[in-house]
């Protein structure tokens, strides 16, 4: 199947007259409920086929831009999946290829508890550039979408830039703008204050823990619009959405490497595929074997592993841990 096709009414996007107001630019749309995967750190797991793993069915792949080549890319394309490339939008990563473009006022203090990690100026004309060629490299490598993550700075101004709401609803709109230009999709990520703001010109949204904050409620503008809300929580078994929401979930190792696939809820609460570290290996196996994708949402699947009711946790937790994780990382 092709994937669908939102058409983006260009100029009523941008922040500038970049092109005309009648000129639609198509993006693609992803339709609430699609599955997806994410996996930022690949480590060695080989993503240039899905075919054979937990995550063959998925609609959405969210992989890293910098991290994987244009040719994982297309050939993720060719088994029809929609590659979502995330980039840190909101931060500097001091080991990144283009870190040394920001200059020394671009970005402040450090994120908390990610280290070589700070937060940008989103202000800056520099900073801005440098999200612009961000954007342009996930389009020559052809990703579907972006995954523009740290747009929440301004909450208890984190960022330390004493920046409102309002800046970031002007950047996530920046970002959006130059997405179109460029003909790719774009998510919200977390920052759900933004969700009023930028609903129209953002086409999915991915959050993580909205079950742990109680707060999945808020995504119903973008579900209600038929834009997946593609959510991760990081241990338990939190498959439910709330009533009048439709929510994309994957349960991921408490340790929030997002380096693993799996672990895509499926229809009943509590019942998802583990996810599984086996990835590369089985991937390996079947390399050679033609998938065929479908447009039907994943169904439980011989060999997705047993199917234990959330029970089969492996590292021992205990399943109200949930209650015990730092609250400040929202
Ligand atoms: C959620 O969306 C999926 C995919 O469109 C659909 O199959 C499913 O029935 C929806 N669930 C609810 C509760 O609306």
């Amino acid at each position: 199947m092709l994937p669908a096709l939102a058409v983006v009414l260009g100029g009523s996007v941008g922040l500038t007259a970049a092109h005309p107001q009648s000129q639609r630019r198509e993006v693609a749309a992803f339709p609430a409920g699609a599955s997806w995967d994410i996996i930022l750190n690949k480590g060695d797991t080989n993503l240039d086929s899905l075919a054979g793993t937990v995550s063959a069915d998925v609609t959405a792949i969210d992989i890293d831009l910098f991290d994987n080549e244009a040719s994982t890319i297309s050939s993720l394309k060719a088994e029809n999946k929609q590659v979502i490339c995330y980039f840190s939008a909101g931060s500097r990563e001091d080991w990144r290829e283009d870190a040394d473009k920001f200059k020394a006022d671009d970005y402040g203090q450090g994120l908390d508890g990610w280290a070589g990690e700070n937060w940008v100026n989103v202000k800056s004309e520099n900073v801005r550039s440098i999200m612009k060629t961000r954007i342009e490299l996930a389009a020559q490598k052809g990703c579907t979408a972006v995954d523009p993550d740290n747009v929440d700075g301004f909450n208890d101004n984190q960022d330390g830039f004493g920046f409102d709401q309002s800046a970031y609803a002007d950047y996530v709109k920046f970002l959006a703008s130059t997405a179109v230009d460029n003909k790719l999709a774009i998510g919200l990520k977390n920052s759900l204050d933004l969700i009023p703001d930028v609903v129209d010109v953002i086409q999915f949204a991915v959050n993580e823990q909205c079950h742990e904050y109680d707060e999945c409620d808020r995504y119903k503008p973008l579900t209600n619009a038929n834009k997946a809300v593609f959510t991760i929580e990081y241990g338990g078994n939190a498959c439910d959405s709330p009533a009048g929401v439709n929510l994309s979930i994957l349960i991921k190792d408490e340790d929030q490497a997002l380096d693993t696939l799996g672990g895509a809820c499926k229809a009943s609460s509590g019942d998802f595929k583990q996810p599984t570290a086996t990835s590369a290996a089985s991937q390996s196996a079947v390399a050679e074997v033609t998938s065929t994708p479908t447009a039907a949402p994943a169904e439980p699947s011989a060999g997705a592993g047993d199917e234990g009711e959330g029970e089969d946790e492996e590292e021992g937790e205990d399943e109200d841990e949930d209650e015990d994780e730092d609250e400040d990382d929202e």
